[in-house]
């Protein structure tokens, strides 16, 4: 039985509320629309809600960790740690301020970084780690730092997708080195595009604002100068409004998130699907925002591709995403030297992951409809149709 009569569920959609659109028309109509005194707002309450660390907001998650990555010195010569478990931005800024990216498997209970083999590929060149929290989910954040003071290293958290979690009751964001957030349209807050970093004191505050605008320090009637090679990195008004909208109600979305992902795992206990095999993401409902609700396909049993079980769900009006394909498998690393079978975990997850809708916007029918749909395509294509 198909699903097509009723209305196509993408597996993201952004909420914007009326008084966000509202304050997106005054911005447009206030006669300054690019980097003003929105941005100064955002900033602010950004900074507020990460218990008063500085903050700087930027045009995308990508420039933030960029930036970051500058701010920490990072380099020629230097290596940075990370996990092939991530969107391709992750690995590329680190070529982009010319270090060398070293990928450390993920543990499959997490799909995070492994912290184990992070400390196994630590060198006299390591300058920094990079951590990324799939999902939300934090790493063990305790470990990590322990490990990075162990061996004087620069944390730059990529925490893009952790907007809203926590770690022992902690923002993510408001404790640790540099913390690079991202706000894309798919975020659980978004401002569109952009992204924010939070820093440790002033001094990298302003360097972030250089680097922000073409390293600039002075402009005025008394001349122009700049003093560092910065980029064009701000945030238009217009974009730090709709992320002054979203924040305020970032604890609401989040709560939400969590009882759709609650319902999920009620929905799929003692199904079809999980009968035949399908993995569950980590049942985390204390540290984790709930970014995105992953399940793991078993493709060694069922009897059809990864990309045939998504056109099943599209069939049934049902929208699904891949987060991520393992990233040392793509061109550009392979011929960096990377290839099959070096980090066995994140290659397997890779292959068999698919994201299951999940915003704020949908309802807990939303969520039966799903994983009716995942149950019938796995009873269906199951080892015994
Ligand atoms: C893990 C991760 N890192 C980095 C980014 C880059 O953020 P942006 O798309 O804002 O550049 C994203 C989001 O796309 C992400 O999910």
């Amino acid at each position: 039985m198909t699903q097509t009569s009723r209305p196509f569920l993408p597996f993201v959609k952004p909420e914007i509320d009326e008084e966000t659109i509202q304050g997106v028309v005054d911005v447009l109509r206030s006669g300054w629309i690019t980097t003003g005194p929105q941005n100064q707002q955002f900033e602010a309450e950004l900074s507020a809600y990460f218990g008063g660390r500085p903050v700087r907001a930027f045009n995308s998650g990508t420039c933030t960790m960029e930036i970051a990555l500058r701010i920490a010195g990072v380099g020629a010569g230097d290596e940075v740690i990370t996990t092939p478990m991530t969107w391709v931005s992750t690995a590329n800024v680190i070529l982009e301020v010319g270090a060398t990216p070293v990928f450390v498997d993920i543990d499959p209970a997490t799909r995070n970084m492994d912290l184990n083999l992070l400390e196994k590929a630590i060198t006299p060149r390591t300058k920094a780690v990079m951590p990324v929290y799939l999902a939300g989910l934090p790493v063990d954040m305790d470990r990590l730092y322990e490990i990075a003071r162990a061996h004087k290293l620069r944390v730059i958290e990529d925490a893009a997708q952790a907007f809203g979690s926590t770690w022992k009751g902690k923002r993510i964001g408001s404790f640790g080195d540099l913390v690079s957030i991202s706000f894309h349209a798919n975020k659980n807050v978004t401002s569109i595009e952009g992204g924010a970093l939070v820093m440790n004191n002033e001094d990298e505050a302003e360097l972030a604002r250089k680097y922000r605008l073409q390293g600039i320090t002075r402009t005025g009637f008394d001349g122009m100068d700049c003093d560092v090679l910065g980029g064009k990195y701000n945030l238009t008004d217009v974009a730090a409004r709709v992320g002054l909208g979203q924040l305020r109600q970032v604890e609401r979305f989040t709560e939400k998130r969590r009882e759709l992902a609650r319902a999920y795992f009620d929905a799929f206990d003692g199904g079809a699907a999980v009968r035949l095999g399908v993995g569950l993401p980590p049942r985390n409902f204390t540290d984790s925002n709930w970014h995105m609700f992953q399940i793991a396909l078993p493709l060694d049993t069922l009897q059809l591709t990864r990309a045939q079980f998504m056109e099943q769900l599209k069939e049934r009006g049902i929208g699904s995403g891949v987060h991520y394909p393992a990233l040392h498998l793509f061109s550009l690393y392979r011929a960096r030297g990377f290839g099959e079978g070096m980090f066995p975990h994140a290659e397997r997850y890779g292959a068999s992951t698919v994201t299951l809708p999940l915003f704020t916007l949908m309802t807990a029918d939303d969520v039966a409809r799903v994983v009716a749909a995942v149950d019938e395509i796995c009873e269906q294509y199951g080892p015994n149709r």
